[in-house]
């Protein structure tokens, strides 16, 4: 095969190579037959196809016929082909359930191979580093190894499912502001601790066929054209084998793209095409570049291609119960105060409803993740389908379908709460429309549906607010409510599966994928975010998230990880394999947990890990596992957790690799970040632990902690007369160590001109290399 590539390409002229290196059309690569190469389908989707009507139209249309339109008008959504809208990522990552994420990853994969898709352009799985950010509802989690989990699970379940993935924005695309150019800057370890290991590990663990380049920049460097990143980082050292192709008119210097490991230009440039075409010829850029190129090209397409099966129709009916029971997993119940929920004929007779999105359901997000949803369940006919008998269900809107409000719609609402036993409120936030300045200007719901969740709490101590946002949203007014469901954008099923949840025929057991505040200034990045004009520095490192609330002693509104059940869970005996851990042995840990409560449910059980006494500073706690159980009333099992070196790991980058450090350990175990339940001790010993080069503005007290360059540097200065073995033996450690300059400055100011710079750097290099011949491998 690789062969008969090599000689395919050989056959090519250079215009037919550089026009592959780019879309035949806004979703498609180009085919040529005379060579049996056919052209590949792609099109959007994280949560369902969003394919469009003209997707497979190359035609001429005019400059301005094609700038018209928007993603999110009717008239473009009516355009679309229609798909099962499944629950959004930062929905969908609430379950922390990758078996559910496979299973909707296979559904996506047969709705696009019946649309003749090839590669779905999605997971979207950049990191929630801000609730501002419009696009977080196309995003996992605010954690990394959630994120990666989840993703990976999705691109399985689509690759298995006969088409290709194109896990996105890589990387730091974590704003919409001017997102076709912002330049991110960002410290190493921050990069590799929280922004890419999302990526690695959906890299390592579900070999994806394609990772889409970002918009923006990463220290100034436009990611599509980052070597480092795209040839060194996801190829060298991750072994990504695919294709590397960019965010929709993401490239600004196809050459620069080339060299750096771009494959595929997307959509069609015939002006980077010309560009890599004359490149070539005036000599600047070898022609061998644009063959790797093409012959990751090619074989991604005969690799989505060769086996490819088309679907004549799919279970839509099928797919439309997996929406349902994934919304059902996902939402989220936060608050529940005197057991309001699950509601019974004993607690309520009289229903109320109020709230315009009981009606018209807000379901999904925006712009290039929409889907025209093939069929909507509506919360309201669902809740009157399984109210029992002998409660009654009545409905005021409260609210116009853009979220304002007015005194009559307020009245007719607070008169229905009045007379009610239960009031159930719906509210959300919608996004704003798509545009250079994309993000949200604040984190509050719609004002008509605040005034309205007002007046109902005034009217009725009973009332149950159930949310739709994509992501967090302030909610000051949850403390006047018994019981909080959030919904999130949880897709084409969330009204039958809200309704199956709030007459118990469901137990929730969704748990935050990202912490919800109490204030927006409490969010990590807020100081930051969006940043000046074209530039956004991640100020707050690696501490994202739960890490940094923790790190910051801040309670948030609801944690991470938290999520209420109609059941309670126990947990118990944990135990690990071995008090010591000698890497790279694998270490496991089990724990029980049993259900205590009076009904089925499922519990989330979370593992993290913490360092109390590292040297790098590390958060008090990171996610490091987690597993979903399924328990009756009163049955125990037992959840097992494999931790490997790399668990125990931070990125040194004085090192400029990852380094599990020796020393102790702390797993916390528990039903939320902050609901810590059991924790375990465990030393560990790793004798490959990297140590950083040696340089002449090393400190004394580095060098003098490592007995090989210590001995040396000893000798060293015996050898040039500066101390005598006596001395050595008396106290110099200590006098040496108290130095506060770098080695060279040292001795230069105390050695009268013996020590050159010559002896130090050849010194230096003496120990650098038997650190080396020790321990291969070491930096
Ligand atoms: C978005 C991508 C999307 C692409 C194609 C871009 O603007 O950032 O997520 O896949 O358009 O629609």
């Amino acid at each position: 095969m690789v062969n008969d590539i090599d000689k395919l390409i050989s056959q090519m002229t250079l215009h037919e190579k550089v026009m592959l290196c780019t879309g035949d059309n806004m979703w498609k690569t180009k085919a040529y037959e005379h060579l049996g190469i056919p052209s590949i389908l792609m099109s959007d989707g994280s949560s369902g196809v969003r394919f469009q009507k003209n997707s497979d139209v190359s035609g001429d249309i005019s400059f301005y016929e094609s700038i018209s339109g928007s993603f999110d008008s009717a008239e473009a959504v009516a355009n679309t082909h229609e798909a099962t809208c499944f629950p959004s990522n930062s929905t969908v990552s609430c379950s922390w359930n990758p078996e559910l994420v496979y299973e909707i990853g296979q559904a996506i994969a047969r709705e696009c191979r019946r649309l003749g898709i090839h590669l779905l352009l999605g997971p979207g799985m950049n990191i929630r580093r801000h609730p501002l950010t419009a696009r977080n509802f196309e995003y996992y989690s605010e954690d990394p190894c959630l994120t990666g989990e989840i993703a990976a699970a999705m691109v399985k379940g689509v690759q298995d499912g006969g088409v290709g993935a194109s896990p996105k924005h890589f990387a730091c695309h974590n704003s919409d502001t001017k997102r076709t150019r912002v330049n991110v800057t960002v410290e190493e370890r921050a990069l590799r601790e929280i922004y890419l290991a999302g990526f690695e590990r959906v890299v390592r663990k579900a070999r994806p066929a394609t990772i889409m380049s970002a918009y923006n920049k990463i220290n100034g460097v436009q990611t599509s054209e980052d070597p480092e990143l795209l040839n060194g980082i996801l190829r060298g050292e991750w072994g990504f084998d695919g294709v590397v192709v960019s965010d929709w008119g993401a490239v600004k210097d196809a050459a620069a793209a080339t060299r750096a490991g771009l494959d595929l230009q997307m959509p069609l440039s015939l002006s980077s095409s010309a560009y890599l075409e004359n490149a070539v010829r005036n000599g600047e850029l070898d022609e061998e570049l644009i063959d790797l190129r093409v012959k990751n090209i090619v074989q991604l397409i005969f690799r989505l291609t060769e086996n490819y099966e088309p679907l004549a129709e799919v279970d839509f009916t099928e797919h439309h119960r997996l929406a349902r029971a994934a919304a059902a997993e996902s939402i989220v119940l936060l608050k529940n105060e005197q057991g309001v929920l699950p509601l019974a004929p004993g607690k309520a007779k009289k229903l109320a409803v109020v709230g315009r999105l009981a009606a018209e359901p807000l379901y999904q997000g925006t712009g290039c993740a929409i889907v025209n949803a093939k069929e909507v369940d509506i919360p309201l006919e669902h809740i009157r389908k399984l109210c029992p008998e002998g409660m009654e269900v009545r409905y005021a809107p409260g609210y116009h379908a853009d979220g304002s409000t007015d005194a009559a719609l307020l009245e007719e609402a607070d008169l229905l709460a009045r007379e009610a036993d239960v009031v159930l409120v719906f509210a959300g936030a919608f996004l704003p429309e798509e545009s250079d300045d994309y993000n949200r200007k604040d984190m509050d719901i719609e004002p008509g549906h605040e005034q309205l969740i007002a007046a109902i709490c005034a009217a009725n101590p009973n009332t149950v607010l159930i949310l739709a946002n994509g992501e967090s949203v302030m909610m000051p007014w949850a403390d006047q409510a018994k019981a909080v469901l959030e919904t999130w954008f949880s897709g084409e099923g969330m009204g039958e599966a809200l309704a199956t949840i709030l007459f118990g025929h469901v137990n929730p057991s969704g748990k935050l994928s990202a912490t919800i505040p109490e204030k927006l200034s409490d969010t990590p990045a807020f100081l930051s975010f969006p940043g000046n004009l074209t530039e956004l520095h991640y100020s707050e490192g690696i501490y994202v998230g739960y890490r940094y609330y923790d790190m910051k002693g801040i309670a948030p509104r609801y944690p991470f990880g938290h999520g209420l059940s109609y059941t309670q869970f126990a947990y118990s005996n944990l135990t690990l394999s071995e008090p010591e851990v000698h890497l790279p042995s694998v270490l496991k840990l089990t724990v029980d947990i049993t259900n205590t409560g009076e009904v089925y449910g499922k519990e989330v059980v979370q593992l993290y890990l913490a360092q109390p006494h590292s040297k790098l500073p590390r958060p008090p706690q990171e996610l490091k596992g987690f597993a979903k159980v399924a328990l009756h009333p009163g049955e125990t099992k037992s959840v097992e957790f494999l931790l490997e070196e790399r668990d125990f790991a931070c990125y040194n980058p004085e090192c400029g690799e990852w380094s599990a450090a020796s020393g102790s350990y702390t797993f916390r175990v528990g039903a939320s970040s902050r609901d810590i339940r059991l924790t375990a001790e465990v030393q560990v010993s790793n004798p490959a632990e990297p140590v950083a080069k040696f340089r002449t503005d090393s400190g004394f007290p580095e060098l003098l902690q490592n007995e090989t360059a210590r001995q040396i540097f000893y000798q060293f200065m015996i050898e040039n007369g500066l101390v005598t073995p006596e001395q050595v033996d008396n106290k110099l450690d200590e006098l040496l160590a108290g130095s506060f300059w770098g080695i060279l400055s040292f001795m230069d100011m105390h050695s009268a001109g013996v020590i050159t710079y010559e002896k130090m750097n050849d010194v230096i290099q003496r120990i650098n290399a038997l650190l080396e011949e020790a321990a291969p491998g070491r930096q």
